[in-house]
């Protein structure tokens, strides 16, 4: 009998690390065939850090204020992930702008979750910004990372309506329960070999995804 040989994830968080932990529980109760081999923080203060400590993964604090420029803090980055088996990186709240130092060598195995329908409102502020806007809805899109910002080509996008009287904490609320659902989605279609980058933008199952990403429904697999 042959064993093949468990996807190994990185997670880089900045905060409170919600999708982190989602991403832990659902290895942990093999939703996800995949293991949590290290989580890396660039904010010493980060919630999460303790989050993963707790569960036992092995964590690391890489402070961007010891670095005089992104891409030497990129460099640390690359030199802590080559340090071990990293088989997809997650970006989960992982407040930096990224170079191509970091970006170039892991092209094609590296996920962002940002907080809104992209292409519409990359960058901060995403839910104040949707209410300014008086736009009717907002949601999440899961996509790859590119030398773009919040650029690359989306993979999956849930909606949720915006109703009267939301403020930006209301709807965070009610997206990041969405982000909870689609990051994990994405990322089992990434390790089961079905979901690809290429210079022609992202594919699942060898058909190109929408420029909106794939539209979530409940019983998407
Ligand atoms: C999430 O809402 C995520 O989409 C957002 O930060 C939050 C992190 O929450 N990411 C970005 O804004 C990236 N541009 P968490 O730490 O509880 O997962």
């Amino acid at each position: 009998m042959t064993h093949r040989k468990q996807a190994r994830l990185a997670i880089l968080i900045s905060g409170r690390g919600s999708n982190m932990q989602v991403f832990i529980n659902a290895c942990a109760s093999g939703d996800l065939d995949a293991q949590v081999g290290l989580v890396i923080s660039n904010n010493p203060d980060a919630a999460g850090l303790q989050r993963a400590a707790e569960a036992g993964i092995a964590t690391c604090c890489i402070d961007h204020r010891s670095y005089s420029s992104r891409e030497d803090f990129d460099q640390a980055l690359v030199e802590q992930l080559n340090s071990t088996q990293v088989d997809l990186v997650i970006l989960a709240g992982f407040m930096r702008i990224l170079t191509p130092v970091f970006i170039a060598p892991f092209a094609g195995r590296l996920l962002n979750i940002h907080p809104s329908l992209l292409p519409k409102y990359p960058g901060l502020h995403t839910h104040q910004r949707a209410l300014d806007a008086g736009d009717s809805e907002a949601g999440v899109t899961v996509h790859f990372v590119t030398a773009e910002l919040d650029g690359g080509p989306p993979i999956v996008q849930a909606r949720v309506p915006i109703v009267p009287g939301d403020t930006a904490a209301t709807l965070a609320a009610r997206v990041i329960e969405e982000e909870h659902v689609i990051y994990p989605v994405a990322a089992q279609w990434y390790l089961q070999g079905r979901l690809t980058l290429t210079d022609q933008g992202a594919y699942l199952d060898g058909n190109p995804i929408p420029v909106s990403g794939i539209a979530h429904t409940p019983d998407l697999r």
